[in-house]
């Protein structure tokens, strides 16, 4: 089982002030280009498995205070229009049975896999207790669970589909969840620009060590790598 995360007090955000248009815009950029900075140094921390907890917690803090905006920033149609097409490069005729969406956010990815096979048991996963609540308020089809992808409470092999959608990714341990025959979707948004993405060739590298195979596509809305196991 996945070690439960102490609880953290709401950050206390002050109001901010109204501002004529073009210092408003000003300060809307430099707020996006922070929290870029926080989730880079977040995602590196992460990987190191001794700061490991203190990056979980600033991660869960940073998108419990997102999570009522998340469903608002998702309504941008590159989003969704991205992991449709992710879903468009699995093979011919695959249909899984039990899918699992790691860092699921608010359910979107856990959404479309749910209107691709309505009859597929779908759980998502995520650090954020603020995010799996409106998930599961949003996506009554699949289950939603706080989880760190570092740590997933399941079996080996229990999923035949795993999938993130810009989502933080520990290799070693999606392939411990997937299936023999089953297939990871890597899903990066905005062609690769979004603050959580990783090159795919270093993914490619890093599964295969692994013994994974990774096929990157890069010619759509999102970069895309699909993995399975090798033989
Ligand atoms: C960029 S958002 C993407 C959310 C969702 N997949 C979507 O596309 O709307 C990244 C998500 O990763 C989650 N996250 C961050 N660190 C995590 C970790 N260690 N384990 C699981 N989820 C994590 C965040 O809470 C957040 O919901």
């Amino acid at each position: 089982m996945a070690p439960r995360l102490p609880r953290l007090p709401r950050l206390p955000l002050p109001d901010l002030p109204s501002l004529p248009a073009p210092l408003a815009r000003a300060r809307t950029r430099a707020l996006a280009s922070t929290r870029r900075a926080g989730v880079n140094v977040l995602m590196r921390a992460s990987e190191i498995p001794v700061v490991r907890p203190l990056a979980e917690l600033g991660m869960r803090t940073m998108f419990d205070t997102l999570a009522p905006s998340w469903e608002a920033i998702r309504e941008d149609p590159t989003y969704r229009a991205g992991f449709a097409e992710g879903l468009d490069l699995l093979p011919r005729g695959f249909r899984p049975r039990r899918v699992l969406d790691v860092a699921c956010g608010t359910g979107l990815a856990a959404s479309f896999v749910l209107d691709r096979w309505p009859d597929v048991n779908v759980i998502g996963t995520d650090i954020s207790p603020k995010m799996v609540d409106l998930a599961s308020e949003l996506v009554p089809g699949a289950t939603f669970q706080v989880a760190s992808v570092h740590h997933l409470p399941f079996d080996d092999g229990a999923f035949d589909l795993v999938t993130a959608l810009d989502g933080l990714l520990d290799p070693p341990e999606l392939l411990r969840v997937l299936g023999r025959k089953g297939r990871l979707l890597v899903v990066y948004s905005k062609r690769g620009t979004t603050p959580i993405s990783r090159p795919l060739h270093d993914l490619v590298m890093e599964f295969s060590a692994l013994g994974g195979i990774a096929t990157p596509h890069t010619d759509g809305a999102s970069h895309v790598l699909v993995v399975r196991h090798g033989r």
